[in-house]
Parts: C-alpha cells; structure tokens; sequence
C-alpha cells in the first residue's frame, strides 16, 4: 500500500473534567499530525466526585473541537488498549507537561505497549503557556470561587458558570 493511502487513526484518552486549553493546544496539535484524531473519555474512572458527567463533557468537548473536521469525540469503558483495537487506531496520544508527567504516562505507555504492541503511544510537549494547568486545578479553583476563564475554552466557561452561578 502506498505510503500516502495509509491512514493514520490517533486516541487522545483522558478524563477531561474539564477540557482545559492544555487539552485543546494538544487536540490541534494531533490533529495537523493525524489523519483522525479520537478524543476518547474514560467512562468508568475510579475518580469521584466527576463535576461533569459523560454526556456534559461530550458536548463541551465537541463545540470547543467545532473547528477541527477530522477530530471526533467519543467515550470509551475498561482497557484503552481494547477501545484501540476497536477503533484501528495505530496511536495513543499523550501530553506531557512537566517531568513530574513522565513516570505516570512511562508507566501506562509500557503497560500498554505490552498488553497491545501495535497501537504506539506518542507523546506531544504541551505547550509552555500551558504547562501549568489541569482539570485538577481547574476544578478546586472553581468551587472555590474563583475565575478559571481564562484556563478553559469557551464552552467549558460557559458551562462553568451556569453550573456555579445556581
Ligand atoms: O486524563 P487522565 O485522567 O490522566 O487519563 C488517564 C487515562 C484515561 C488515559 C487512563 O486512566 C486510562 O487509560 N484508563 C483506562 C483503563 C486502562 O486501560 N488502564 C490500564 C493502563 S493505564
């Protein structure tokens, strides 16, 4: 098969509560690499107290993504490497922000290496005025009172502060 008729399908996993603008710079970053990117959020995270549910998140990430014709949202439950043998994907894409990322997403990407050697986990530096920022933060920050505009995309401000304006 020619080079060029060989398609690359890429699974951008996370939790996403909620998207960040971290996770957006990634998204149009392996959106220019990749021929599909998958945003995939992990329906059975063992992280309680979700502030957004599955379908809230699917909507928020799907406007923020409007703009990217090749970039679905989708959700997935159990093994990533199981929904990437579901979905073809040659590819698991990762941010890593800082060195404190490193030994977390090593040790998923060997595991994941090992359970399913064909999909190849490829990681992307967020960029640096983003480095800082998480879902984790984002959502202290917010119930706590505080503004968090400028570290999310619009849909998810928006979204925000109907939720905390009740
Ligand atoms: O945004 P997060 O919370 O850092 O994403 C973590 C995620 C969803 C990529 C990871 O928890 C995951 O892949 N979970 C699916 C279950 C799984 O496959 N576990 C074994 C290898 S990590």
């Amino acid at each position: 098969m020619p080079a060029s008729d060989r398609r690359l399908v890429a699974i951008y996993p996370g939790s996403f509560d909620p998207l960040t603008n971290g996770h957006l710079d990634l998204i149009s970053r392996g959106a220019r690499l990749f021929d599909n990117l998958i945003v995939a959020i992990l329906s059975n995270s063992q992280k309680h107290a979700a502030l957004f549910d599955i379908a809230e998140r699917t909507q928020m990430i799907r406007d923020a993504t409007s703009a990217f014709p090749n970039v679905e949202v989708d959700s997935f439950q159990g093994l990533l490497v199981d929904y990437a043998a579901h979905r073809n994907a040659n590819a698991i894409l990762r941010g890593i922000r800082a060195i404190s990322d490193y030994e977390t997403e090593l040790q998923m990407a060997l595991i994941n290496r090992r359970m399913r050697p064909e999909t190849e986990t490829i990681f992307l530096m967020a960029g640096e005025e983003y480095s800082f920022i998480s879902s984790r933060l984002i959502k202290e920050i917010v119930t706590l009172g505080g503004d968090v505009s400028t570290f999310v995309p619009n849909a998810v401000a928006d979204r925000l502060r109907a939720k905390f304006s009740r």
